[in-house]
């Protein structure tokens, strides 16, 4: 994946990250999410005064993409840190154990996922080397 694609997705995430919904934790996060079409889909994690109805940002990324039939994801970006919401973060915000369990439902283990701070400083895994030896029926 071309460091063009890459940056502009971590740019979209941290976009979508000025509307994240965090106002219990505090730590913001945003994803974009881009399928075989070139499609991006974006998402914020929206917190919840009842903590476990939150939702973080890479699962309302894929359900706002699967909503609208997309499919054949290639590569996810991912920035999330802590208060304010600039153009860069504080931490690198790698998926939830959650979240790596439902991108797998979606995702092939090929998928790159994109662990940014800014457009220049991020970090690539595959979603196998992020959940190996994942659960699965199929
Ligand atoms: N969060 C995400 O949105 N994605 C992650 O990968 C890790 C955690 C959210 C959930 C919660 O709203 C906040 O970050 C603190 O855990």
């Amino acid at each position: 994946m071309d460091e063009k694609t890459i940056s502009s997705l971590i740019e979209q995430a941290l976009s979508a990250r000025k509307n994240s919904y965090a106002p219990y934790s505090h730590f913001k996060v945003g994803a974009a999410l881009l399928d075989s079409k070139g499609n991006v889909y974006t998402g914020v994690n929206v917190e919840n005064v009842s903590y476990p109805a939150g939702i973080c940002a890479e699962r309302t990324a894929i359900s706002k993409a699967i909503s609208e039939g997309a499919s054949g994801f290639t590569a996810i970006a991912v920035a999330g840190g802590s208060d304010s919401c600039t153009d860069s973060v504080n931490s690198y915000c790698t998926p939830c154990g959650f979240c790596r369990q439902v991108l797998c439902e979606h995702c092939s283990g090929d998928l790159i996922v994109i662990i940014a701070r800014s457009p220049s400083d991020y970090r690539t895994y595959t979603l196998s080397e992020l959940l190996p030896c994942a659960f699965g029926i199929i």
